[in-house]
């Protein structure tokens, strides 16, 4: 958890009631609990008949304080002093082992929803950190496939939740554009380029994907099968076979090796072909993220081929601080529990791990980072411990003599419906235009039955907009660290915990906007007393309640999903007001006003939560 970012806004009901809890507990417990800290474990009750809230702190404190957990909970109530905020305290307050209940007074709510009702919705705090974020990381050469959706649209919305809460947020894109498998394409490019086979001014993403398949099978020959050959001696026509491919292969491989010799020195013609795999793997890689809302841009990119005049000095730190010894050859760094770090291999070359070591440099020692958060697969995660512990040991995360944070949010993979990962019916993997193009057919086709009335251009506009938000949502609030399955049917649905469903809860309250305005209904909303009375205003007003602590709470765990469902469950306390509660024609002008401004905070919670999650809300649909 961050240390610098605390101070909390004082409409927050847990934060609220925490305070003075924690008060009552000190002045019950006082000199038993010395000076260790007290959690009054606040939380929203399971029970909304009896209580709104609840504490379980006297259970946690019983075996501490050795007292049953009942009579540690009676003396906090006689200490409780929760005035204005709650309903006095009865004998039925305390229940089952030792759980305190609180009701809140309706005129609290209606005090701290309006404390709440600015325009940064309460979600800013005296945040100053500055945080980098690892997203996105495709490979040149490569198509962007679902697994960098994931990448791309979980790390931009950790992004945005820090930028909400006022930390200075950098997003670091770290392509994989340098080493041995690139400067493999390249060779193969610039051959077939010479041979005339292909048009550099005009090769496409799709030509290089597949340069980059063909020249891979080319250099892994079949060795095991050349051995196999000599151990069941399967006679010379096998073995001719075999031999041309190992050495076919041993040709690509040693054309690949000097490509990157020559590209390592700045070959001019080898660093053009070069520039020419990463403007067209970048462009394409960039229209894709602005396609899906997330902000992945020129500047935040910086690739492998950005630190390769770093790796030289980074080693050398190693060896100087004798964080790295020699191992037959090999240059590695042993940290306690973990399998040694390679960081140079003995023909001299550096590796991923290697750059990653800059990468965590200059992010800490340049940019100035306080925490580098990494969204990336969940089978780098030893990767990541490995370097992780390497660059705390060499200092690379320290500035000033502090130690920035480092940390892995790994997440899981997306699996087709059949549970296996999510591939085409030939087994190659689905490239993420194609999946955004399909989410859209599906959700134009949804879109044009619900509302006839749209033009051809509005309505695909719309339906795009919906299919983003259909496979962000369905990515984003699924559990991160879990694999996941993925269903066009599933996520383009206007029910259930969905993208749509959401953009349709929001696009109803505006629509009872545009029809209170044209009956001159919502004039002085804005600032209109608030009134909590009924039983689903009250759960609506403690779900808003609840988005500042829930955004925080997202920062905490880097978890986007807890935010989904927050959404969703407000939407739900939405629709169970909307349908309990008359707005337009409410029993008086003073409720009709309240309720109104309920559903304008409602309709810009819900724009805002999706926004943090990198998700555009409509108007219409
Ligand atoms: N390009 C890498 C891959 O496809 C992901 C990069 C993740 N970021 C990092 N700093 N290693 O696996």
């Amino acid at each position: 958890m961050s240390e610098t970012s605390t101070e909390t806004p004082s409409f927050d009901p847990v934060a609220l009631l925490g305070e003075r809890f924690e008060a009552a507990i000190r002045a019950a417990l006082g000199e038993k609990l010395g000076n260790a800290p007290v959690d009054p474990l606040i939380a929203p009750s399971k029970q909304q008949q009896l209580a709104d809230y609840q504490s379980n702190a006297a259970m946690a404190l019983a075996k501490r304080v050795g007292m049953k957990p009942r009579d540690v909970a009676e003396k906090i109530v006689a200490e409780l002093e929760l005035g204005e905020l709650a309903e006095p305290m009865t004998s039925d307050s305390i229940a089952g082992p030792g759980f305190i209940n609180v009701r809140l007074r309706p005129e609290a709510l209606a005090d701290l929803l309006g404390r709440m009702d600015t325009p940064g919705l309460g979600v800013g705090d005296a945040s100053h950190e500055t945080i980098v974020v690892d997203l996105c990381g495709v490979n040149l050469a490569k198509q962007m496939h679902v697994g960098h959706l994931r990448a791309t649209v979980i790390g931009d919305a950790i992004a945005r939740v820090f930028e909400k809460l006022g930390h200075r947020v950098i997003r670091q894109n770290h392509v994989g554009d340098w080493g041995l498998p690139i400067a493999m394409v390249a060779a193969k490019l610039q051959s077939e380029a010479d041979a005339g086979r292909i048009d550099m001014g005009s090769v496409t993403l799709d030509d290089l994907d597949r340069l980059y398949r063909v020249a891979k099978m080319e250099s892994s020959a079949d060795r095991k099968g050349l051995a196999a050959v000599e151990r069941f001696q399967l006679g010379p026509k096998a073995r001719a076979e075999l031999e041309a491919q190992v050495s076919g292969a041993d040709e690509a491989l040693a054309k690949a090796k000097d490509a990157l010799v020559r590209l390592q020195a700045g070959d001019e013609a080898m660093v053009a072909v070069w520039q020419r795999l990463y403007d067209v793997t970048m462009t394409a890689c960039l229209e894709t993220c602005a396609r899906l809302h997330a902000t992945v841009t020129d500047e935040a990119t910086a690739g492998e081929s950005t630190y390769r005049d770093e790796l030289a000095g980074i080693v050398e730190h190693l060896i100087e601080s004798r964080a790295a010894e020699e191992d037959d050859g090999a240059l590695i760094v042993r940290n306690e529990g973990l399998d040694p770090t390679l960081v140079r291999k003995s023909d001299g070359g550096f590796l991923y791990a290697t750059t990653d070591l800059a990468g965590i440099r200059r992010r800490v020692q340049e940019l100035g980072a306080d925490r580098v958060i990494y969204c990336v697969d969940a089978r780098q995660a030893l990767h990541f411990r490995q370097v992780f512990a390497t660059a705390h040991k060499a200092g690379f995360a320290n500035r000033d003599g502090r130690e920035a944070q480092l940390e892995h949010a790994p997440f899981g993979m997306v699996l087709g419906e059949d549970g296996r990962p999510f591939k085409t019916r030939s087994g190659e993997n689905v490239k993420l235009a194609d999946v955004i193009d399909e989410a859209t057919e599906r959700a134009e086709r949804i879109v044009a039955a619900k509302s006839g009335d749209l033009d051809a251009g509005e309505r695909r506009a719309i339906a795009e907009t919906v299919a983003v938000a259909a496979l962000k949502y369905a990515d984003l609030s699924s559990d991160r660290v879990k694999d996941y399955v993925f269903s066009y049917d599933r996520m383009v649905s206007f029910e259930g915990n969905t993208g749509p469903y959401l953009l349709y809860a929001g696009v109803r309250i505006r629509s009872i906007f545009r029809k209170a305005n044209e009956q001159g209904l919502a004039d002085g909303f804005a600032s209109a007393p608030l009134s909590i009375v009924e039983a689903a205003e009250k759960q609506l007003a403690l779900a808003l309640l609840r988005y500042p602590g829930t955004v925080r709470s997202v920062a905490v765990s880097l978890e986007p999903h807890r935010l989904c469902g927050y959404l969703y469950e407000l939407a739900g306390a939405f629709s169970t007001f909307f349908e309990n509660c008359p707005v337009l024609k409410a029993p008086d002008d003073a409720m009709r006003l309240s309720r109104l401004r309920l559903c304008d905070l409602t309709s810009r919670v819900l724009t805002d939560g999706l926004d943090a999650l990198g998700i555009r809300s409509l108007d219409r649909m």
